[in-house]
């Protein structure tokens, strides 16, 4: 049982949540926990405290800022610092003074980075993001660097922040034979990832009191990198056409985030009357589309489709692709195809930010699209994660039948699995239990502001990426969450027998 002083009368949100991080802080150097000793979950201490459980998240996200607990998703908060650990570099200091942060690293500090990793070596991690080594062209990237970095020998110095010219001239043709999009080669900004297309965004659109259009569920990144300017996300619905444009009346926002050919994370595709919805509230209320491109390099079953970009004349759209998903997310290049009046500010706060993402890696991207290589790669890795989706539907299907409902099938590198035999409630047990038995598997509810919506308010929703699974990983871990719906369905049944017997 935790302890706390007495509390008169309900403090706010965040003088609530750093007395418990101090009272706990305390208990922990104090060893009332010890190392590996649980902290209650933050909805047990919230129920406990009567306060919110968001009190108590903001307090164990300090915890785990200074090196006092992790956190594991589904798990409950573990300590990691030994209070008789005399090892003196493992124990966080107590600072004098309080951090003093401006508003906006306030807002960041609110949510510590997350890195969600199954501890040891996973018999099957479902986590969507990681691609396979294997599908990474290494060789041909090597000697592509080699070359690139031959190209520089005599003298280094800064590039156009915009990026190298040689990629974006790359790009201007992929995007024309890939997507059909047409623009401009001073209309491409390389970036650090889709991320930082997003966060330029963020910066150069929202104001603190401002308000964004946000798909839910949607994007958990876009979502806190719009959020951290200090302005308001009005969450929008999503079904199975993607954002429900018909939800946009009345309101007013200064940017609206979609990903129009494949929603993250429900897959839908929106249709050209939603996109016309779309395109035309944000001319009434003179705000700008994000257009998150994310993956359409992946679909199976169905047709590509037109991006959003390029459907208007106005120029309020703005296109972001990445290589995240074809060649790797670690090389961090993304791009931004932004309207011609905006150029300008877009290439200074690139150069502010960074001066220009890294040249060798550019140069290097630049050559494979030049050579037809990337284009051939994006094929085969297409190929290899059809066959992946296929082993995964299968044993999906063969493990649980139609006790699932899989959403967003036929495109990207993950897919969306409701499993009608857990409620909601059993979520984080269900999560842990999987964790435990080897298998890393991420619930869909953190994507969403507030309920599960479309009819699945208490089911247990799971988003599981297969690109980085062969087919034998991805039968085991079917196998293994099939395993423990079972347990966890026969205990349920014993329960209500037993309570029906009494
Ligand atoms: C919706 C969405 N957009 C973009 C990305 C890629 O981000 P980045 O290019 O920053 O790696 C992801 C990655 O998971 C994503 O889910």
């Amino acid at each position: 049982m935790v302890q706390f002083g007495k509390r008169t009368t309900p403090p706010a949100e965040r003088m609530g949540a750093r007395r418990i991080y101090e009272a706990l802080r305390d208990q922990i150097l104090g060893g009332v926990f010890g190392t590996d000793g649980q902290l209650p979950s933050s909805r047990g201490l919230a129920l406990e405290l009567g306060v919110s459980r968001t009190t108590v998240t903001v307090a164990y996200e300090q915890l785990l800022a200074e090196g006092f607990i992790e956190v594991r998703q589904g798990a409950r908060p573990r300590v990691t610092f030994a209070a008789t650990d005399q090892a003196g570099s493992r124990r966080p200091t107590k600072r004098s003074r309080p951090v003093n942060l401006s508003g906006f690293g306030e807002r960041i500090a609110a949510a510590p980075p997350r890195i969600d990793r199954v501890p040891g070596t996973p018999i099957a991690d479902f986590r969507y993001g990681d691609l396979p080594c294997s599908d990474f062209p290494t060789v041909i990237w090597k000697r592509a660097m080699n070359a690139a970095m031959a190209i520089h020998a005599e003298r280094l110095t800064y590039d156009d922040p915009k990026g190298s010219r040689r990629l974006r001239k790359a790009l201007q043709g992929y995007l024309w034979r890939a997507r059909r999009l047409r623009c401009d080669l001073e209309q491409i900004v390389v970036v650090n990832g889709s991320q930082q297309g997003l966060d330029l965004c963020a910066r150069l659109f929202l104001d603190p009191g401002d308000h964004f259009v946000i798909e839910n569920p949607g994007y958990a990144m876009a979502r806190r990198v719009f959020a951290v300017t200090g302005a308001s996300p009005v969450s929008i619905g999503v079904d199975s056409d993607g954002l429900r444009t018909d939800l946009l009346d009345g309101i007013r926002a200064r940017l609206a985030y979609v990903t129009p050919s494949h929603q993250f994370p429900l897959g839908g595709v929106l249709p050209i009357s939603r996109r016309h919805q779309l395109l035309e509230w944000a001319r009434q209320c003179d705000a700008y589309v994000i257009e998150d491109d994310y993956d359409s390099e992946y679909r199976y079953d169905i047709k590509p489709v037109s991006p959003l970009y390029g459907l208007e004349e106005s120029g309020n759209v703005i296109y972001l692709g990445t290589i995240s998903k074809t060649l790797s997310p670690t090389l961090r290049i993304g791009y931004l195809v932004v309207p011609s009046d905006l150029q300008h500010v877009f290439a200074s706060a690139k150069q502010l930010m960074d001066r220009h993402s890294p040249l060798f890696e550019q140069e290097a991207l630049a050559s494979l699209i030049e050579s037809g290589f990337y284009e051939s790669h994006v094929r085969r890795v297409r190929r290899l994660n059809g066959e992946r989706r296929e082993a995964l539907l299968k044993a999906l299907q063969y493990q649980f039948g139609d006790r699932v409902t899989m959403e967003g099938t036929d495109a990207g590198l993950h897919i969306v699995v409701w499993l009608k035999d857990l409620r909601s409630s059993q979520e984080a047990e269900f999560i842990d239990r999987v964790q435990r038995a080897g298998v890393g598997i991420y619930s869909i509810s953190p994507l969403y502001d507030g309920e599960l919506g479309n009819g699945y308010a208490d089911r247990v929703g799971l988003v599981m990426g297969y690109a980085a699974l062969d087919t034998q990983r991805i039968e085991r871990g079917v196998h293994i969450l099939a395993h423990v719906v079972e347990q966890m369905r026969s205990r349920t049944r014993a329960k209500k027998r037993r309570s029906r017997q009494s």
